[in-house]
């Protein structure tokens, strides 16, 4: 079965990917290159073995998305990661995130319309929980303000889709991811930030490959155990897996509600800290690191609850964080090795 992955090019699409591919699926990758490279459509063919469809259109472009439907004919569902997705960007050109990421979504939500494609798995984020009351969060746990205009694109998102659910849309899994991180096992697929990278697993490769001086820590005063802020690191191949799941409810009609949310993430929480330590264990590196001020807008801490996806999806992750770590590690040697 033909699955469409919108942004399937980039970090988490690419892994999705692959994961389909081997789960008997046949993906169809849309991408715009706009923050991917061909280099991952090599990477996925050398893990896969085969030739996977690549459509290079901008899935805002109704006619060009149209073109794509019509020439595969039966798509079964689509995986819509394509967007923009970095927090400090999107205060900066708000315009930017909102006309690619809502537009991108109500183009992909009239072309599937008009060709009768109703099942659509969607790249939620955990921001739409903003500063959280307590810990951990359930998919209950109510949504707060957003504090970007990229959280907020996310929450729009999330809304335009269960306002379809009530007028006859698709049937959709809503995931709310908390932090990816790592790479394939096999280092022919991961992360590529362009630029300085805004995440903190990235920063910390680079700067163990030597390509920046030193790690900032963006603040050690807060109210964790070690002062620094707690997130939720998922194995992106465990993420990507999330989806071969949430793909498979949907085509064998299994989902009990038309909108269906989980949150996807290990529902363990570390430090910044803590990262950083298990890195130097996992790698054999020594992290050139300092503390500094906090970054605006950061939530101090935030892990999922990640019951209703193992009870409901029978959806765990596998990868612990030092194998997750170790993973990113290999990537990086793989990535400046062929530099
Ligand atoms: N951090 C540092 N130094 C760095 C980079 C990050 O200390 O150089 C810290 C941050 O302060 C934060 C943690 O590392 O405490 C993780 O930061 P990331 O930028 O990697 O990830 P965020 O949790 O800030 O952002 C992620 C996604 C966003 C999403 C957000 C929702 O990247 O897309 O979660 O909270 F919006």
């Amino acid at each position: 079965m033909k699955i469409l992955v919108t942004g399937g090019a980039g970090y988490i699409g690419s892994h999705a990917v692959v994961e389909l591919q081997e789960a008997g699926y046949q993906p169809v990758i849309v991408d715009n290159f706009s923050n991917s490279q061909e280099t991952a459509l090599a990477g996925i063919e050398a893990i896969l073995q085969v030739k996977v469809p690549v459509y290079r259109i901008d899935c805002a472009n109704v006619a060009a998305l149209r073109g794509v439907f019509a020439a595969e004919k039966d798509i079964a569902a689509v995986i819509h990661f394509a967007a923009h997705k970095a927090v400090g960007e999107s205060v900066a050109e708000p315009l930017k995130y909102y006309q690619n990421n809502v537009g991108s979504l109500l183009t992909l939500l009239q072309v599937m319309g008009e060709f009768g494609v109703d099942k659509l798995v969607f790249s939620s984020s955990c921001t739409v929980y903003g500063v959280p009351d307590a810990l951990p969060v359930t998919e209950a746990t109510p949504t707060q303000p957003a504090n970007s205009p990229y959280g907020r694109t996310k929450q729009m998102a999330e809304d335009i889709l269960r306002d379809m659910a009530g007028a006859n849309g698709p049937h959709t899994i809503l995931l709310r991811y908390f932090n990816p991180i790592g790479a394939h096992a096999s280092a022919r697929i991961g992360e590529l930030p362009l630029g300085v990278p805004n995440n903190l697993v990235p920063f910390i490769t680079q700067t163990a490959a030597g390509l920046r001086e030193k790690l900032m820590i963006y603040g050690t005063d807060y109210a964790t155990a070690d002062g620094s802020c707690v997130r939720d690191y998922i194995h992106v191949v465990d993420l990507a897996q999330a989806h071969v799941v949430a793909v498979r409810r949907l085509l064998a009609g299994a989902a009990t509600e038309r909108v269906e949310t989980f949150n996807v993430g290990t529902g363990r929480g570390n430090t910044v800290l803590e990262v950083i330590h298990a890195f130097e264990q996992a790698s054999g590196q020594q992290l050139n690191y300092a503390i500094g001020p906090r970054r605006p807008g950061d939530v101090p801490a935030i892990f999922a609850d990640a019951t209703k996806a193992a009870e409901v999806l029978g959806f765990e992750t596998k990868t612990s964080l030092a194998d997750s770590l170790a993973s990113s590690w290999k990537w990086q040697q793989a990535l400046s090795m062929s530099e």
